[in-house]
């Protein structure tokens, strides 16, 4: 096929050039440009892979209410985890994206997955980025039996293409979209004119012979997912796959989800044979031992709550000015939760180093961790150890107040389950109607310093 003058569009204002620039003449803005295949040269290759050349019909609206409600068939992905993650699944003729740093196991866990699912299911895999006895390896390493699961090792848009379309198969992985090239196109594989258009042209495809497509696609250097925005735009369902380097557990999580709930949470631990499923996730947040400075919270990943250790550390400082450091909590958080210990608490943080980290490497955004945050600097800075079996639940308003957060309820239960005898929380948390559900002792209180006096049963102003 004869190569085609491609155009370059703006992605910002839509300005159009025969030249690639980094930034664009006529908005401004810089890397908004990408490569667009002409619109003639579209309609041609649409018609020639559509198989069947129906006309559209015409459509007409119609009321809503009567409309038939469609029972979505999910397909096991062959991991309660992963499935979890999906929001119960695989959704036929969906697209499912996965990101993440590479050598954090998405390759492993796609193979895995693969080949659970091959057991029912007819599954193509794709490697773009490794070679058929590359992933053979791979699979027998992590135990693959006997199924129906395909194997191409290829990089050429074209006959993934045909393939896909040859085999019809339940679900195809394609690792990775940007490993992925189209000949039509003359940017180089992983720019970002030829993942959107490989992504488009995989998406009708799934979309037409009702495939499940999950793509593996790369994150640059600040942890994003690489390529157009438009590819997050156009999946169904985006995971993210994360997890310390140094540590064996990796985290999946749903970014976006039109099949299910967002934010939830699947854990995995990678051991010698592959990927295996954490069950019981807290246990790896929580330390055994108690030591000054440590408070445990419970913190929600969509549906699923986690009891997680946050660890805190303040030392008299040597610099110039004090330095503050938070591992899984933000920087700007940390810094208006010493500024609200220092105004309401009296505690003169200004002349010392201040390190928070959360056992791990979770990553905890929420503010319902603002009192165990807060628990974890005071019992670092007055030496004093938290008893055992309390759980701190509560975001910190500027004026020192206690305010109530979300799903409190979920919480308790998760603490309870975990065999914690008290839970400090907001006053009003509604839990009046909830207290007589739990075991745990409910310490409510109104202000930073009433829940700091219970947290730790001594009064860090007066008895220290
Ligand atoms: P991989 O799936 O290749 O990562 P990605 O596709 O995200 O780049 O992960 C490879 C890493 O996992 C590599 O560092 C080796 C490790 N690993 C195990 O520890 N055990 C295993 O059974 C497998 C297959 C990989
Ligand atoms: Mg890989």
């Amino acid at each position: 096929m004869s190569r085609v003058t491609p155009n370059y569009v703006c992605q910002s204002c839509g300005a159009q050039t025969r030249q690639f620039f980094g930034r664009c003449s006529s908005c401004g803005e810089w890397n908004s440009i990408v490569e667009q295949i002409p619109s003639s040269f579209e309609r041609n290759r649409k018609n020639q892979r559509r198989s069947s050349s129906k006309k559209p019909s015409e459509q007409r609206s119609e009321p809503i209410s009567s409309l038939q409600d469609e029972v979505l068939q999910r397909l096991s992905s062959g991991y309660t985890e992963l499935d979890r993650v999906l929001g119960g699944g695989l959704v036929p003729g969906s697209l499912v994206l996965v990101g993440g740093e590479p050598g954090i196991g998405k390759s492993t866990l796609l193979l895995q997955s693969a080949t659970a699912i091959a057991l029912q299911e007819s599954v193509l895999y794709i490697s773009a980025e490794e070679s058929a006895q590359q992933v053979k390896l791979r699979w027998s390493r992590l135990e693959g039996k006997e199924s129906n699961l395909q194997l191409l090792s290829e990089t050429n848009l074209d006959p993934v293409i045909q393939e896909l379309e040859t085999l019809k198969p339940a679900v195809a992985i394609i690792d990775s979209i940007q490993a992925l090239n189209d000949d039509n196109l003359s940017g180089a594989p992983g720019s970002v004119g030829q993942v959107r258009e490989c992504a488009s042209v995989l998406q009708r495809l799934a979309k037409r012979q009702n495939t499940t497509l999950i793509l593996v696609g790369h994150v640059t250097k600040e942890g994003m997912l690489a390529g157009p925005k438009v590819l997050e735009h156009l999946v169904d369902v985006v995971l993210t796959f994360e997890g310390d380097r140094f540590a064996s557990h990796r985290l999946l999580r749903a970014v976006k989800n039109r099949y299910g709930a967002s934010h939830e949470l699947g854990v995995f631990e990678m051991q010698g044979n592959g990927l295996q499923e954490v069950r019981n996730p807290s246990e790896i947040f929580l330390n055994e031992k108690s030591a000054s400075g440590i408070a445990t919270i419970v913190a929600c990943e969509g549906n699923r709550s986690l009891a997680v250790d946050l660890q805190g550390l303040i030392s008299a400082t040597t610099y110039a000015s004090p330095r503050r450091t938070a591992t899984g909590v933000g920087i700007n958080r940390l810094h208006q939760i010493l500024a609200v210990l220092e105004k309401h608490m009296n505690l003169s943080l200004s002349r010392h180093d201040c390190y928070i980290a959360v056992a791990g490497g979770l990553e905890v955004e929420e503010p319902a961790a603002d009192l165990g945050i807060a628990t974890a600097i005071v019992s670092s800075y007055r030496n004093l150890i938290l008893p055992a079996g309390t759980v701190l639940i509560g975001e910190l308003g500027l004026g020192g107040q206690l305010r109530a957060v979300n799903q409190i309820s979920q919480r308790l239960q998760e603490a309870e389950r975990l065999g914690f005898k008290r839970a400090v929380i907001p006053q009003g948390s509604g839990v009046k109607s909830i207290k007589d559900e739990f075991d745990l002792e409910l310490l409510e209180a109104s202000n930073i310093a009433k829940a700091i006096v219970l947290a730790l049963q001594v009064n860090p102003e007066r008895d220290c």
